[in-house]
C-alpha cells in the first residue's frame, strides 16, 4: 500500500515536472504593460539570447548573454532552462526631489533560471522587466559550490541592432564623458559610452544605458568585429585587465533600453530610477534642492586663482560678497573653490590637498556661522585631483569638519592623474569609491555634487543626497577650450541627461567675456535662461561672476525659476536641433526652448495649461536686435496673457532660445 502511494506520488511528481518542462520550453516572451514592447528570451544552441521589438518592429535581434572569467570556464554555453517565473508590479513612489512629484513604477517581470547541462552545473538567473517606456535585464549569480569568488574578464552581453540606426554618441572611454556628441549611423561607431541614443528610420527612439551600478565596472559598447551594427558590452578594467571581482550571491547592474516613438518621451521616462532600490535615508529633511552661485567662473576665465596669491578667489571678503548677493536674491547655495591648503600641488606630481585646513585669508568658521545666520548653504569643495588614497585617508576628518560647521553640501572633484596608478574613473574600484563617498556624506548629512564622476545610474532614488554631477562637457569648456557649439545642449537632454541630473552650470550673462575674442559662450543670453528649464539639476548654478548679474533685468528669471518640479512635459523635440520643455511647480508652469545653429519659429500649443484659467506670461526671448555674433546679450522681456486654447509663437535666432513663466491669475479669464 505504502509503496503504491509512493509510486503514485512519484508519478504525479514526474508528470508535473514534465508538464513544467514542456511549458518551459526554450523561448519566453514578456510584453510591456501596454503591450507595445516585446522582450523575447530564447535558448539558441543552448546559449541564452534576448531580443526586443516595439509594435512588432524588431529593434534588437537575438543577442548573446553570459560571462568569461579569468579563473574558470566561461558561463554561457550548454545551458538549459530550469524554470521561469513571472510577476507584475504596479506602484507609485515619491522622490525626495526630481522632475515629477510622483513616479509610476509599472512593469512585468520574467525570471529565467538557467543551469549548465555539463559537469559543472553552474546556475545563473536572468531577470527581465518590461515597462511602457522600455526594458531592462540583469544577471543574478546565486551562491553555489562551483561559483563562489570570481573574476569576470568580460560580460558577453551583445546588442545586435536590427538596423543601422542613426545614433548620438560619445566614444567609449573609461576616464571621461566630457566630449561633444556625434551624430552618425551605428556602423560608423567603434565604441561608445552610455547613454547612447538612436533613432530608426520610422522614428522609434532607443537609448541604451545601465541602472543601479553599485559594485561593478561601468559599461561601454564596443563594435563586434566585422558586423556592421552589432556591439557587445565592454567594461572598464582593473589595472590587471580583470573587469569585475565578486562573490556569489551577486547581481549585475541592469542593462537598460529606453524606447519611445517620440524623442521627448525619453526625457519623460523614469525607467532608470525605477530600477534602483527605494530611499535608504530615513530622515531626508536636510536634503534641499537649490540654486547656487559660487567663486568658480573667475578661476576658469583666469581672473582668479584657486591657490593663494594676489588673485586668490576664495577670500573671506569675496565669500561675504557672494553670500550677501545670494541672500538678497533668494539663492540658497554658495560654492567656494580654492579655500583649502594644497592647491599649489594640483596638477603636479605631489598632488596632495588638505581638506581640513583653510588658506589663511579664508575664515571658514566665521563664514560658516554667517551662512547659518543668513539661512544659506555653504557648498564645500573637495578636489582630490584624482589622488583617491589621499582623499580616502582624509575623508572622515574632512566630513567631520564640515558637519561640525553645519555644512550640508560638498562638491567633489577628481580632475587629474588617477591614483592608484592604472585605475579608471569608470572601473569597479572607483564605482565602489564614489558609492562609499555618497554613503559617508549621507551619514554626515551632506549632499553631493560630484565632478569627474561615474555616470548616474539612478542611485539618487536610493541615496537622494547624491544630487547632481558633472560627467558632461559643461560650461567650463567655453572658458578655456574651443567651446561647446550651439547644438551641444540640444543633444544633452536626449543622451547624458537621460542618465540623471547634470551640473552643467548655466547662466553666463557676459557671453563675450573674453576681450581677446578667443573664447565666448556659443549661445544668446535668452538661451542661457532657457537652460534652467531644459537641463535638469537639483543643484543648479548661476555660474557667472555676480557682478555680471547686477542691474540685469534678465536675472529675475534665474531668481524666479524653481529647481524642483511637480510635473515635466516635453512639448517638441528633434535631437540635435531643438527642444522645448515645460515644467510645473504648484500651479505655475515654466518653459525653456532652445535651438541649435538654425534660427526657428516655435509654435507651441498651450493645451497643457489648466482649462478656464488665464495665465500671465513673463517671457524672456531673443529680441529683434539680438545677433548671435554681434549682440548675443540683447533680450526682450515682456508680459502678456494666454489661456490653454492659445498657441505661443516665438522666434529663436541662431543658438537662441526663450524662457517663460506662466502664472495663473486667480478667477480671471482672458
Ligand atoms: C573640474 C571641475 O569640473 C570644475 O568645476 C572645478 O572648478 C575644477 N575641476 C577644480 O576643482
Ligand atoms: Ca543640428
Amino acid at each position: 500500500m505504502c509503496n503504491r502511494i509512493l509510486y503514485l506520488l512519484g508519478f504525479i511528481f514526474m508528470a508535473v515536472l514534465l508538464s513544467c518542462n514542456n511549458k518551459l520550453g526554450n523561448q519566453h516572451d514578456l510584453l510591456s504593460p501596454d503591450g507595445k514592447i516585446q522582450l523575447k528570451f530564447e535558448l539558441l544552441q543552448q546559449k541564452a539570447h534576448y531580443s526586443i521589438s516595439f509594435e512588432q518592429q524588431e529593434l534588437i535581434k537575438p543577442s548573446l548573454l553570459g560571462f568569461h572569467f579569468i579563473d574558470r570556464a566561461p558561463l554561457f554555453d550548454s545551458l538549459q532552462v530550469d524554470s521561469v517565473s513571472q510577476s507584475t508590479t504596479d506602484e507609485v513612489w515619491r522622490p525626495v526631489w526630481g522632475t515629477d512629484a510622483s513616479i509610476s513604477n509599472a512593469y512585468n517581470q520574467l525570471i529565467v533560471y538557467l543551469s549548465e547541462t555539463d559537469s559543472l552545473h553552474r546556475k545563473f538567473e536572468l531577470v527581465f522587466r518590461t515597462f511602457n517606456d522600455g526594458i531592462a535585464f540583469r544577471y543574478r549569480l546565486p551562491a553555489q559550490d562551483n561559483l563562489d569568488q570570481f573574476r569576470i574578464t568580460s560580460e558577453l552581453t551583445e546588442f545586435n541592432f536590427a538596423q543601422d540606426f542613426t545614433a548620438w554618441w560619445i566614444k567609449g572611454e573609461f576616464g571621461t564623458y566630457e566630449r561633444l556628441y556625434k551624430q552618425t549611423p551605428l556602423s560608423q561607431i567603434c565604441s561608445a559610452n552610455t547613454p547612447i541614443t538612436m533613432k530608426s528610420e520610422n522614428g522609434i527612439h532607443i537609448s541604451i544605458h545601465e541602472a543601479a551600478l553599485t559594485d561593478y565596472a561601468g559599461m561601454t559598447l564596443k563594435k563586434k568585429t566585422v558586423q556592421k551594427h552589432s556591439f557587445h558590452c565592454e567594461l572598464a578594467p582593473w589595472p590587471d585587465g580583470v573587469k569585475v571581482i565578486g562573490q556569489t550571491p551577486f547581481v549585475t547592474p541592469w542593462r537598460t533600453f529606453q524606447i519611445a516613438d517620440e524623442p521627448g518621451k525619453l526625457i519623460e521616462s523614469h525607467l532608470i530610477e525605477n530600477l534602483n532600490e527605494p530611499c535608504k535615508i530615513e530622515d531626508t529633511s536636510w536634503i534641499k534642492s537649490m540654486k547656487y552661485v559660487g567663486i568658480w567662473w573667475g578661476m576658469h576665465i583666469g581672473t582668479n586663482t584657486w591657490y593663494i596669491g594676489e588673485k586668490h578667489g576664495a577670500t573671506t571678503a569675496q565669500a561675504l560678497k557672494y553670500m550677501n548677493f545670494a541672500a538678497a536674491n533668494g539663492i540658497k547655495g554658495i560654492l567656494i573653490e580654492g579655500w583649502n591648503l594644497g592647491w599649489d600641488t594640483w596638477g603636479t606630481e605631489e598632488n596632495i590637498q588638505n581638506f581640513t585646513t583653510p588658506y589663511p585669508d579664508f575664515d571658514l568658521p566665521r563664514l560658516a556661522a554667517y551662512a547659518q545666520k543668513k539661512e544659506l548653504y555653504l557648498i564645500g569643495h573637495h578636489e582630490s585631483g584624482g589622488n583617491v588614497p589621499e582623499y580616502e585617508k582624509q575623508l572622515d576628518n574632512a566630513l567631520d569638519l564640515y558637519q561640525s560647521l553645519g555644512i550640508h553640501a560638498v562638491k567633489t572633484g577628481y580632475a587629474g592623474r588617477m591614483s592608484p596608478e592604472g585605475q579608471y574613473r569608470h572601473g569597479q574600484f572607483m564605482v565602489r569609491h564614489y558609492r562609499e563617498v555618497v554613503k559617508k556624506m549621507a551619514e554626515h548629512q551632506i549632499m553631493v555634487d560630484a565632478h569627474e564622476p561615474i555616470k548616474p545610474t539612478g542611485i539618487r532614488r536610493t541615496w537622494p543626497n547624491m544630487m547632481t554631477r558633472e560627467g558632461v562637457r559643461g560650461m567650463e569648456y567655453n572658458a578655456w577650450s574651443d567651446g561647446n557649439p550651439p547644438e551641444h545642449t540640444t543633444i544633452l537632454p536626449f543622451t547624458r541627461m537621460l542618465a540623471g541630473p547634470l551640473d552643467y552650470t548655466p547662466g553666463i550673462f557676459n557671453i563675450k567675456f573674453d576681450p581677446s575674442g578667443e573664447h565666448r559662450v556659443y549661445t544668446t543670453l535668452a538661451k542661457q535662461l532657457a537652460l534652467y528649464v531644459v537641463l535638469y539639476s537639483p543643484l543648479q548654478m548661476a555660474a557667472d561672476l555676480i557682478e555680471n548679474y547686477e542691474g540685469q533685468p534678465a536675472f529675475k528669471f534665474i531668481r524666479d525659476v524653481p529647481v524642483n518640479w511637480d510635473e515635466t512635459k516635453v512639448l517638441n523635440a528633434q535631437i540635435g536641433d531643438f527642444v522645448t520643455i515645460a515644467r510645473r511647480q504648484g500651479d505655475s508652469w515654466y518653459m525653456g526652448s532652445i535651438t541649435d545653429e538654425q534660427p526657428r519659429e516655435m509654435q507651441i500649443a498651450l493645451d497643457f495649461l489648466g482649462k478656464d484659467r488665464t495665465y500671465e506670461v513673463q517671457m524672456y526671448r531673443d529680441a529683434a536686435e539680438t545677433g548671435y555674433e554681434t549682440n548675443p546679450t540683447a533680450i526682450k522681456i515682456e508680459q502678456f496673457k494666454v489661456d490653454s486654447e492659445d498657441t505661443l509663437k516665438v522666434r529663436l535666432i541662431k543658438s537662441g532660445g526663450f524662457a517663460a513663466i506662466f502664472n495663473p491669475q486667480s478667477g480671471e479669464t482672458k
